[in-house]
């Protein structure tokens, strides 16, 4: 099948990739053109593991194209797939300006039977909503078929996320459409859930919901282990074991962010308080998130033993590990929290040095950490979790060290002669 798909983002690339692997002429655009020649050169904007290896190929193969004439291939491709962002507005409704303009082009360009794939997170009813402003726009009904089908991809395991997926759903209206997508996807084994558009569209933001809520949740039980001298990590292994709740996102720590999960519980809460419904568990989920930093600056306080004027070192900035994505990140949330004590912040990632107020950036782990007081491990990158620890203590001035993710060993940590302090860890 000849697929063209508009954004060429962290779900534009990767998707295009993989369909392009599974035989698909894929022709993915941008708007940006210096992302679209960079991408043509093989170089990949983002940070995915994999992911170069797999755009080389389907260039090499002559199945991968990436382009800026997106209404030319609007016009040739009989699949069109938007994974365009839907970034949050500041009241938590979601940006819809960038779907906005696709449409338009979309209006603009089909000229016979399309297949409009919304794989971008939209709100529930918004693909109803394209199909409404494409049969506005005079683009006649037959010719237009409007599919969600919503992404779980996980940054940093976004391609095998893609491969080896959970479930794909397909939200369509007419049954012939569905069984075109589930072709497109042929050989990827899965569970298939064909459904509405607006059950497809609620699956996903209730996904998001719950995963937040779950994390949440454990953080909030981090705070009643403290209470107890319980150990959270400990507490979390056990009640995983139990089949109905699964062991998956019961990691206590600084909390969640990304470009998902703060911006998709926003607008199912945006969305469904337009319809009357107030949805108090992802309102305290939110709540719970926000104040998880507070936690922690009050752990590091306890630990600073009154030295009002510390250096901090503060290791990971991106949102989670294996990403170069630093949108909503928590680590970056608390380094500012960190400058507005009036605390002097230096920072080190393995992929990222975003310049923030008052925050100092090492190249090299061991640079940063060079007169620290204490240093905080915000971001579960691997080598900051297998540091050479004794190597931490000579070069640190002080020795806390706060473990925001609760991956570090204490005893590893405490044979170096350093004070590990966790959340919820007794
Ligand atoms: C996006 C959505 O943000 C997310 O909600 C959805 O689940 C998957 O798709 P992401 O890939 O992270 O996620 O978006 P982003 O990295 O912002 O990339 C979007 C791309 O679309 C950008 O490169 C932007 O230049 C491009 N774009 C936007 C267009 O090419 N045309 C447009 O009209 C608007
Ligand atoms: C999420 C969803 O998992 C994915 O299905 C959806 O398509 C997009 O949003 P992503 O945002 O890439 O994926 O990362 P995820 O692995 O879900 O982590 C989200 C945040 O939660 C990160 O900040 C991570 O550090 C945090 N997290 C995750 C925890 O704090 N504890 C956990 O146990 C798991």
């Amino acid at each position: 099948m000849n697929i063209c798909i508009v954004g060429a983002g962290y779900v534009g690339i990767t998707t295009a990739a993989v369909l392009s692997e599974l035989g698909h002429i894929v022709y993915c655009t941008d708007r940006i053109a210096s992302k679209i020649a960079r991408l043509n050169k093989g170089e990949i904007p983002i940070y995915e593991p994999g992911l170069e290896e797999l755009v080389a190929r389907g260039i090499q193969n002559g199945t991968l194209f990436f382009d800026t004439e997106v209404r030319a291939h609007m016009a040739a491709c009989p699949i069109v797939m938007i994974a365009v962002g839907t970034p949050p507005r500041r009241d938590g409704s979601a940006d819809m300006s960038y779907l906005d303009s696709v449409v338009a082009d979309l209006a603009a360009s089909i000229k016979s039977h399309t297949i409009v794939i919304v794989k971008s997170t939209v709100p529930p009813g918004q693909s109803d909503w394209i199909e409404s402003r494409l049969h506005e726009a005079g683009v006649p009904e037959q010719w237009v078929d409007v599919v969600s089908n919503p992404e779980f991809l996980r940054e940093g395991t976004a391609l095998q996320d893609s491969i080896h997926p959970d479930r794909i759903v397909i939200g369509a209206k007419r049954e012939q459409a569905s069984r075109v997508v589930k072709e497109m996807y042929r050989s990827i084994e899965s569970e298939y859930v064909l459904t509405e558009r607006i059950d497809a569209e609620m699956i996903k933001y209730v996904s998001n919901a719950f995963l937040a809520i779950k994390i949440s949740f454990i953080n909030e039980i981090a705070r009643v282990c403290e209470a107890f001298g319980a150990d959270v990590t400990t507490v979390a292994k056990g009640v995983g074991l139990d089949q109905r709740i699964g062991p998956r996102f019961l990691q206590a720590g600084l909390g969640y962010g990304g470009s998902c999960l703060p911006k998709d519980i926003n607008a199912l809460s945006y969305v469904a308080g337009t319809k009357g419904v107030k949805l108090k568990m992802l309102h305290a989920a939110r709540t719970i998130n926000r104040t998880q930093l507070d936690v922690y600056l009050h752990k590091l306080k306890q630990a600073l033993d009154g030295n009002d004027q510390p250096t901090i070192a503060v290791w990971g900035a991106t949102f989670k590990e294996n990403t170069d994505d630093t949108r909503f990140s928590q680590a970056i949330a608390f380094m500012k929290k960190l400058v507005r004590q009036g605390w002097k912040v230096k920072a080190y990632d393995p992929l990222v040095s975003p310049p923030i107020r008052g925050v100092s950036w090492s190249q090299h782990p061991y640079e940063a950490i060079v007169g620290a007081d204490a240093l905080v491990l915000a971001t579960g990158w691997d080598e900051l979790i297998h540091a050479d620890w004794a190597s931490v203590s000579e070069q640190m001035k002080g020795n806390v060290v706060l473990d925001g993710r609760n991956l570090l060993d204490s005893t590893l940590l405490e044979a170096a002669g350093l004070r590990y302090v966790g959340v919820g860890r007794s």
